[in-house]
């Protein structure tokens, strides 16, 4: 069982409503990337603008947050439609508290990690998480070159994951994931898959979405 989440970022702006549409039916959870110019060098948008395209959203949202002192602002993101709302380790003052309140919305609650986080710094959190996502780019920019020098650290979730029996949280990757490269993090024991230029620069986005499942599971 794996999850397929597109991330909006280059889809058309002007039409989101629709562009969702397009991919619903094959993808999992549409991924929302919500940039502050703080915690990341770009904006995209605000707390309102994100409220609104969840709830027009035709797929549960999975919310990335990529912005600075999430602890208080992450849980207004929790809606009907919100699937889960994943935090960067980097940005929360007190993490653990974070993760807990998102938790209490109803929430799956994920935890971030940019490329220049050791996985060792979060272990003691991850009783608290219900998703793990391990950037695979700089986050900031969808288009960029995938890190395949992230999978260890895909590969020690795993196994911390299965020595404790959590076969119910997630390892999710985020950052250039296309047909060349959803394999690769597949193997090292991602579940959960976020794809941005790979899906919304094809010509047909649904399919692709499907071509990424077979390809990641062939
Ligand atoms: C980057 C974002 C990603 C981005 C992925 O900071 O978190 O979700 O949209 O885009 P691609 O798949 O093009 O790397
Ligand atoms: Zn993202």
């Amino acid at each position: 069982m794996i999850r397929i989440c597109p991330s909006i970022l280059n889809a058309n702006f002007d039409d989101l409503p629709n562009e969702i549409r397009r991919v619903a039916g094959h993808a999992d959870l549409l991924h929302l990337d919500v940039m502050d110019n703080i915690f990341v060098p770009n904006f995209t948008f605000d707390l309102a603008k994100s409220l609104e395209i969840i709830a027009e959203s035709a797929l549960p949202v999975d919310v990335h947050l990529m912005i600075d002192e999430p602890d208080t602002e992450a849980v207004k993101f929790a809606t009907d439609n919100t699937a889960s709302i994943t935090v960067h380790y980097e940005a929360c003052n007190d993490p653990q508290q974070t993760l807990r309140d998102i938790r209490s919305m109803g929430v799956r609650a994920g935890l971030a990690i940019k490329p220049n986080t050791h996985m060792e710094e979060i272990q003691e959190l991850l009783s608290e998480v219900d998703m793990i996502l391990v950037m695979t780019v700089e986050p900031g920019f969808g288009g960029q070159r995938f890190m395949s020098e992230m999978m260890p650290k895909v590969e020690m979730a795993r196994k911390w994951f299965r020595q404790k029996g959590w076969d119910e949280k997630w390892i999710q990757v985020d950052g250039g994931i296309s047909l060349e490269t959803i394999r690769t993090a597949y193997l090292a024991g991602a579940d959960t898959f976020v794809a941005g230029s790979a899906v919304y620069r094809s010509d047909d986005p649904a399919e692709m979405i499907d071509r990424l499942r077979e390809e990641a599971l062939s």
